[in-house]
């Protein structure tokens, strides 16, 4: 369980005035950010974008792409500075209900084997690793492999 208790959050869709605090935040959690542009086309591509609020601050971003009848989770993050307060679980249960509805059997997505907090929040989910991609993330001195995960809806 997260030690702290869970700040009242809410969760709506993106909109583009979203995307400058959005890639803000992306460049403070990943040392490969997503650029600026990749947002606003994610947003223009009509993929679901979502953002976690706690009043009119952005703590939290999430794309999911939608083809027919399956799901690719695209990226997923929270603000470090509200990390292990149960955020990232609710954010991906909301994900995973957006799935649903749109009609999702079921959901994919990548993940570093490095990131043990990633992982451990989809193995919570009931995610289950479908293979391996070698060299998938840009990594430094070199690439890294990307674990493969799906999860049945
Ligand atoms: C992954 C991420 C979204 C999780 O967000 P969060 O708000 O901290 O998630 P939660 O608080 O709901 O849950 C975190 C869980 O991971 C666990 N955890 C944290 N660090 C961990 C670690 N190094 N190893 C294993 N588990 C870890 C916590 O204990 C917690 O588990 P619990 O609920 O069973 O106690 C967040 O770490 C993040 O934004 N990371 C940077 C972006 C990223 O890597 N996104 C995923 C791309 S695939």
């Amino acid at each position: 369980m997260s030690a702290l208790p869970r700040p009242q959050v809410s969760f709506r869709r993106m909109r583009a005035p979203d995307v400058p605090p959005v890639a803000d935040l992306e460049r403070s959690l990943y040392e490969f950010p997503w650029s600026l542009g990749n947002f606003r086309d994610s947003l223009h591509a009509g993929y679901d974008c979502w953002v976690a609020c706690h009043g009119d601050q952005v703590v939290g971003y999430a794309i999911l792409m939608v083809a027919v009848d399956e799901g690719h989770l695209l990226n997923i993050a929270i603000a470090s500075a509200w990390h292990n307060r149960g955020l990232g679980g609710s954010f991906l249960d909301h994900m995973l209900r957006v799935a649903r509805e749109a009609g999702c059997q079921i959901v994919y997505l990548e993940v570093r084997p490095s990131n043990q907090a990633a992982r451990h929040l989809y193995r919570k989910a009931g995610f289950q690793q479908i293979a391996i991609r070698p060299g998938y993330y840009p990594a430094r001195g070199g690439r890294e492999d990307a674990l493969f995960l799906g999860l049945t809806l």
